[in-house]
């Protein structure tokens, strides 16, 4: 969709990653200047941003989006001032939607939104929770929108996509261990990330096992080893770890 004046309060990492994503969309984007590391290269990349202070982001915007550290939001958003009618979208990991509304009154908070560093290219998955509508409206042209019910399910999901760190250090340990029998790293490790992405892109983790189960075959045959070392409860203890908090 296009045509609505976003503003992003704390231009870090996932901010301005979400921000590359929208860049060909005909929004009016409006950035902080914090981080100026990040602003200066979105204003250089995307014509027509622009970098204003909180204030000049807020008072820009239709749809504010909170991309602050939540330890620093409480103190920056109180020295804002927002108004009825606008719509605050928050990346804040933990912070609910009703401590956002509190900080950013009178105008609405609107939804939580986990983006992931791939929003940037487009084709990411987005965790929605509140006005998931509007974030659809955003961002379900170029990513897949999953909508989550509640703060315990967000936290479940939360926790479940650190599996991601782990996946990605498996298949880099793999291109490692290739290139020390003297195959080529970048070609070895280009080759695993496409098998293992396109993989899981085309199919359910279930047929994918059916699939890779031929007794004695390399797949059956690692994965067996790995469930003998305690891999899956060592897996799932970790991720019971971060549910808790
Ligand atoms: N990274 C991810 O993949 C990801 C994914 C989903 C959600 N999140 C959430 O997104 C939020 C930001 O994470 P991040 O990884 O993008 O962190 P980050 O890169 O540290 O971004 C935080 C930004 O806030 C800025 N900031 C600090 N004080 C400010 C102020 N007074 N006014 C305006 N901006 C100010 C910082 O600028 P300075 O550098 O100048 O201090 C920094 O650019 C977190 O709440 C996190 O839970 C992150």
């Amino acid at each position: 969709m296009s045509g609505l004046r976003l503003g992003f309060v704390g231009t870090g990492t996932i901010a301005s990653a979400v921000v590359r994503g929208l860049a060909r969309d005909g929004h009016r984007i409006t950035v902080s200047e914090r981080s100026a590391r990040h602003s200066a290269a979105l204003a250089a990349e995307i014509p027509d941003l622009v970098v204003a202070d909180n204030q000049g982001v807020v008072d820009a915007s239709d749809v504010v989006f909170l991309g602050l550290l939540p330890d620093a939001a409480p103190e920056i958003l109180s020295a804002l001032r927002f108004r009825a009618g606008q719509r605050v979208i928050s990346f804040m990991a933990g912070v609910d939607l009703a401590e956002v509304a509190a900080l950013c009154a009178p105008a609405g908070a609107s939804a939580l939104m986990l983006p992931f560093p791939g929003i940037a290219q487009g084709g990411s998955p987005v965790l929605a929770m509140g006005d998931t509508d509007l974030v659809a409206r955003i961002f379900g042209g170029a990513n897949t929108i999953f909508t989550v019910p509640d703060a315990a399910q967000m936290q479940t999901y939360l926790s479940a996509q650190a599996v991601l760190s782990p996946a990605v250090a498996m298949v880099g340990n793999a291109a490692e261990w290739m290139a020390g029998r003297g195959v080529d790293p970048e070609m070895g490790e280009a080759f695993l990330r496409l098998l293992v992405g396109s993989s899981l892109q085309t199919s359910g983790c279930a047929p994918l096992l059916e699939a890779l189960n031929t007794p004695g075959g390399f797949n059956q045959r690692l994965r067996v080893h790995m469930e003998e070392a305690g891999t899956p409860e060592t897996l799932k203890a970790g991720l019971d770890r971060l549910a808790k908090g």
